[in-house]
């Protein structure tokens, strides 16, 4: 049997060879340290595992739930929203619950463009945005994100056929890889582009809730006219720690929501009814478990900021997200460094290639191990000297 041509077309998982060195590397014995991946290594608070080990005993749980997801999820995502940016989401109308962000990132290029359309991507970007443009068989344009520019796109470089082609746009911030985040002045240009070309935006917030040095990351949706023009992806994978419960949600314009509500329809029922009511009490419940994880990240960021400056390494902070995006010394591609600290560091990155074309001479590094693993990854890295000449 032949798989079908768009199957066979599906981008291959860049990273899955970063996932299959790092597992034969263990498998020999070593001891490594995997800076290489982006699953958050805290456990999901207690009160919302609670919330689902009380829900999964009632059997009204156990059936099959609204298509649209339950209404106590709904109007909590509205809760969520108003509470943490004042921003008014109808619960019945503008908000679409998903089986985590990816899901929504995937379908909406399915949902409302058709083959041939183009849409504009972040590069470096989340890889798995690609995998939408070939399920829908569209064209893509990329834009660059650079550290000049706090890797935030500039829209006056788009040439305008490509402003008039476009009709749909991913960003993300707080940014993987970069670590950068959006101001607002660069939401309202984004508003005013996005108006003046038809372009639908979806701004992936998968890391909402991480934002360094007393900054809380904005939304976008907070911006004048944003929800005429777009919608947010907000998932519960990063803010919870809950990456394997599968729960996020689009909210914003009602059409684009309603469009990913209707591909829903004939994908999916929704999700387990208990994890939307665990996803309840995280977004409604105690949120001191928030505070505390950031406290943890920016704890990790600073300890590995320092170190690398103490190792010559020229290295900025990221502003959020959990990850730091880190230059590669003079002399190396990003794969071939990263295939060295790995080969004689045992300290595992992923290569800045893998995130597209701007992402050449990066590594990016999860804050995802701690402090004292940190500190040991960079003491490894350190005894190799690569940094002497750029100090
Ligand atoms: C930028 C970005 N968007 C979306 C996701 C997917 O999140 P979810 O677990 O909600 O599918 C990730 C996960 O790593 C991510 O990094």
């Amino acid at each position: 049997m032949e798989l079908s041509t768009k199957l066979q077309n599906l981008p291959k998982q860049f990273f899955a060879n970063l996932v299959k060195q790092v597992s034969a590397a263990i498998a020999e014995g070593r001891d490594v340290i995997n800076l290489g991946q982006g699953n958050p290594d805290q456990p999901t608070p207690a009160h919302i595992v609670k919330a689902m080990q009380e829900a999964t005993a009632d059997p009204q749980m156990h059936k099959y739930s609204p298509f649209r997801g339950l209404p106590e999820l709904r109007e909590a995502i509205t809760t969520f929203y108003k509470r943490e940016y004042d921003v008014d989401i109808d619960p019945a109308t503008e908000v679409s619950v998903l089986f985590g962000a990816k899901a929504g990132l995937v379908e909406l290029p399915l949902a409302i463009l058709n083959p041939g359309d183009t849409m504009l991507l972040p590069d470096p970007g989340y890889p798995d945005y690609l995998s939408g443009v070939t399920l829908a068989d569209v064209r893509f344009e990329t834009m660059p994100l650079l550290a000049e520019n706090d890797f935030l796109p500039n829209y006056q470089k788009l040439s305008e056929d490509v402003k008039k082609q476009a009709k749909l746009m991913y960003l993300n911030y707080p940014n993987n890889p970069t670590g950068g985040v959006a101001t607002k002045e660069f939401y309202e240009e984004t508003v005013k582009l996005a108006k003046e070309n038809d372009i639908t935006v979806l701004q992936d917030f998968a890391y909402g809730a991480i934002g360094f040095d007393g900054k809380r990351p904005i939304s976008f949706l907070q911006t004048e006219g944003a929800k005429d023009v777009g919608i947010e992806c907000y998932t519960l994978s990063k803010t919870y720690n809950m990456a394997g419960w599968r729960v996020g949600f689009a909210v914003g314009n009602a059409q684009i929501v309603e469009a990913l509500n209707l591909i829903q329809d004939h994908l999916f029922v929704s999700l387990f009814p208990a994890i939307q009511l665990a996803a309840v009490e995280a977004l409604t419940g105690d949120q001191s478990c928030v505070t505390e994880q950031v406290t943890i990240y920016e704890n990790r960021r600073n300890t590995l900021i320092k170190a690398c400056k103490e190792a010559g390494w020229s290295v900025t902070a990221p502003k959020g997200s959990f990850f730091a995006w880190l230059p590669v010394p003079k002399g190396f591609t990003s794969q071939e460094f990263a295939d060295l600290l790995l080969e004689k560091a045992d300290v595992a990155v992923a290569a800045g290639n893998g995130f597209g074309e701007y992402g050449e001479g990066y590594i990016r590094v999860g804050l995802l191990v701690d402090e004292k693993q940190i500190i040991e990854a960079v003491k490894r890295i350190k005894k190799f000297n690569f940094f002497k000449e750029t100090v």
